[in-house]
């Protein structure tokens, strides 16, 4: 997938598995602009049309069931992509429809954004496997999870430093596990921010109040106090070390403005690049499909 999302940077018109134009419809339960943007670009530039749609305008915010909503995009969509609350929504959504369905951010799992990270690391450190990378802040988020999985997966050694009320699903950490035992990275949790960050060749955070529990911030933003990330947090990583974030990123929370906008940081690239990567995976599964 990262060879081909190189390739498909390399030479951005150069595919058209859409061409028709066939409609990839593009659903949003929670705000964005990252992710609708690069969705939207992305299809165009693969030769089709994105059907940008907000839940709350459509029947599907609790009004008609996932499973006939299903029906209906599969008569008339090449694909499906949903940024959504409960990861079981998307599923249930798979399941219902012969069209590939892509997590566009759950409750649980950012897995797109994990395309851009692994291309953009790739990208500014070469080989992946062997890193070893820090994420910091809330343990049990869809970017930590996310990190977990696919960090294992690229074999690299993904460490998640969070407070201890806001661990990893065990479930989630468990699974990383034993992928990491099969490529020769690890997972672990390490909830002192200092030691995690020690020597990692990537340091990442994400906001401490993700979407949908906002109503926490007042407590987050305590418990999360030593897990920003500034320049003396970043001086116990790597020299060369990279330091990323999926952004929207709150400068004096989970970093600093002189790492999020400093020599370090290759927040841009990271962003540019879901562009690409999610232009990877929508070849992919359209091929998958046949
Ligand atoms: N990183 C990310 O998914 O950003 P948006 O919420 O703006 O899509
Ligand atoms: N963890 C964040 C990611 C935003 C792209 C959230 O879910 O709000």
């Amino acid at each position: 997938m990262l060879a081909l999302a190189a390739e498909v940077k390399a030479n951005r018109f150069g595919h058209r598995p859409l061409e028709g134009p066939q409609t990839v419809a593009v659903i949003f339960d929670k705000s964005s602009t990252r992710t609708r943007v690069s969705f939207a670009v992305g299809i165009a530039d693969l030769g089709g049309q994105p059907l940008i749609i907000q839940t709350g305008d459509s029947q599907l915010a609790g009004k008609e069931s996932v499973a006939d909503s299903a029906r209906v995009f599969e008569r008339q969509v090449a694909a499906i992509v949903w940024r959504t609350f409960a990861q079981s929504g998307l599923e249930e959504m798979a399941a219902g429809t012969t069209v590939p369905v892509v997590n566009a951010l759950s409750d649980e799992f950012h897995p797109c954004q994990l395309l851009a990270d692994l291309q953009t690391i790739k990208e500014h450190k070469g080989a992946l496997a062997g890193l070893t990378v820090v994420f910091l802040g809330d343990g049990r988020s869809n970017m930590a999870h996310s990190y977990l999985l696919a960090c294992a997966t690229a074999g690299m050694h993904v460490r998640i430093s969070a407070p201890a009320h806001y661990q990893p699903d065990p479930a989630v950490v468990t699974r990383a596990q034993a992928i990491a035992a099969k490529t020769g990275g690890s997972a672990s949790v390490v909830i002192d921010p200092r030691e995690a960050t020690t020597g990692a060749d990537v340091v990442v955070t994400d906001t401490w109040v993700s979407m949908g529990v906002e109503s926490e911030k007042a407590e987050r933003v305590a418990a999360f106090a030593s897990y920003s990330v500034d320049a003396d947090l970043m001086s116990l990583a790597k020299p060369d070390a990279v330091f990323m974030h999926c952004l929207p990123a709150y400068r004096g929370y989970e970093v600093s403005a002189d790492v999020l906008d400093g020599p370090q940081s290759i927040i841009w690239d990271e962003a540019e690049n879901r562009l690409h990567a999610q232009k990877a995976l929508l070849i992919w599964l359209l091929r998958q499909k046949g």
